[in-house]
């Protein structure tokens, strides 16, 4: 890093290949703690908008590290990956590493990256391998750029949908791996000026943090679910159970929130590929098989308790849908819990009208949403139906009129699958309600 005469630190020149959910705040980021940064993103739609300097996707206050990064000159965009790389002392790999069959990670998208750049890459560049890879990425990385003076590290990124601006820029941890330590160090300086702890390891020790971070996350939130159904059984009130588990510091508070079962580009995908590579290694890792299996049995639950809120079978009947992406405050569909339950309701015979704020209800519907029907407002998919079902967690349900959606259903019957309402609030108004672990 070079540092002006007036201490102002004008920052290495890096490259970020890919604008998806993890590259484009990267480069936001990386602008704003004072590097100059190129982001490559293939997608001319997507290329425009941030050339406007604005964000693509749904992300709290993305617009406006974007826009602040284009304004100070520290963030620019290319269609051409070769063309961001030229003169970089960084370059960032964060390309999508989607679920083969298999359950193992496709690296096509990495492979096809690294060899598109490998030769126009300056001397001595260090490659990042940002994406989610599986153990031996590095390696593989290097052999398909071949090139001696060209080190690749491994940096995994540990950002959360929804709050990944606020992530990036105070991460609890700097995680930077690879046979060259060297490197590796240089690639944590990059973050120098955040107060996050920073860990020098191997690339493969690197590359398995990632894994085991998400696996340990979902494990934590299987128990959850498993445990808020017991409450249920044992008639325990799993709000106050999560919070005196809470309240232990090495338990903590976060991530303790029941729900219809988790999703998302990440954990699924992660779990799966974890499991594959213990697989493969003949490690029998049944801990973490039965998380994956206690989702599945999750999103069952909640079919199961509309098929009781609706007087045991779902076949016929209209039900209202509230929230269709994989959380709140991102417009991210992918492997969410509300598209795998509304789905599988359908499949049994339900017509359901979903309201989600991501989604335009006008626009001609996306294939995932195909058998849905989609409404403009909370209060057009609660109208005439039998149930109820809350999915994701947006906030600005818990502020609607209540009375009105009381008026507009056909039966008053609330299935609360993220324990978002008052349950004795509405139920004082006159709705039937069952959450998850509460009474
Ligand atoms: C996850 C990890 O949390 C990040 O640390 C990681 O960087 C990211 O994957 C990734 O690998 O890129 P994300 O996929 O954005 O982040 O979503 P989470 O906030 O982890 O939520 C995952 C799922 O768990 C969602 O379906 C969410 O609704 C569910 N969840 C989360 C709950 O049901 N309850 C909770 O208390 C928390």
């Amino acid at each position: 890093m070079t540092t002006r005469g007036n201490g102002r630190t004008t920052g290495h020149r890096v490259a970020v290949i890919g604008a998806g959910y993890v590259g484009l705040p990267t480069a936001a980021t990386l602008a704003r703690f004072g590097h100059s940064v190129v982001l490559a993103e293939r997608d001319l739609a997507k290329l425009e908008t941030l050339r406007r300097g604005l964000s693509p996707i749904v992300e709290q206050d993305l617009d406006e590290l974007i826009a602040g990064g284009v304004a100070s000159g520290n963030l620019s965009f290319t269609e051409s990956a070769v063309e961001a790389v030229k003169g970089a002392r960084f370059v960032f790999l964060c390309v999508p590493t989607p679920q083969s069959s298999d359950g193992s990670a496709d690296l096509s998208f990495v492979e096809a990256a690294a060899k598109e750049v490998a030769a126009h890459l300056a001397t001595g560049a260090i490659v990042v391998n940002k994406s989610t890879v599986p153990v031996g990425s590095a390696t593989f990385v290097e052999q398909v750029i071949g090139r001696s003076d060209v080190s690749v590290v491994s940096n995994p990124e540990f950002l959360r949908e929804g709050s990944a601006v606020l992530d990036s820029l105070n991460p609890d941890r700097i995680v930077v791996g690879s046979d060259d330590t060297q490197a590796a160090a240089k690639v944590g300086e990059l973050f120098a000026t955040t107060a996050a702890p920073l860990i020098v390891t191997d690339a493969t020790t690197s590359e398995t943090i990632k894994y085991a971070s998400n696996a340990f996350l979902a494990t934590k939130l299987s128990f959850v679910n498993a445990l808020a159904g017991l409450c249920e059984e044992v008639g325990a009130d799993a709000r106050d159970v999560l919070l005196g588990l809470g309240y232990d510091k090495r338990i903590g508070f976060e991530f303790l929130r029941p729900g219809p079962g988790w999703g998302g580009s990440c954990l699924p995908k992660d779990t799966s590929a974890l499991l594959h590579i213990a697989k493969e290694a003949g490690y029998d890792f049944s801990l973490l098989a039965g998380a994956i299996a206690s989702n599945d049995e999750q999103l069952a639950r909640v079919i199961g308790k509309v098929e009781q809120m609706c007087g045991g079978s779902v076949t016929g009947v209209t039900l209202g849908v509230w929230g269709l992406t994989f959380k709140a405050n991102t417009d991210d569909r992918r492997e969410s819990p509300s598209l795998q339950i509304t789905g599988r309701l359908t499949e049994l015979g339900a017509t359901v009208q979903a309201f989600d704020p991501t989604v335009d209800a006008e626009a001609e519907p996306r294939e995932d949403l195909r058998g849905l029907q989609l409404r403009a407002d909370p209060y057009e998919a609660a109208a005439g139906a039998r149930a109820l079902v809350v999915l994701t967690e947006w906030d600005e349900f818990r502020w609607l009129d209540f009375s009105r959606v009381l008026a507009l259903m056909a039966e008053p019957c609330i299935v609360d699958a993220r324990n978002l309402l008052d349950p004795s609030a509405v139920r004082r108004m006159g709705f039937r309600y069952t959450g998850l672990g509460r009474q």
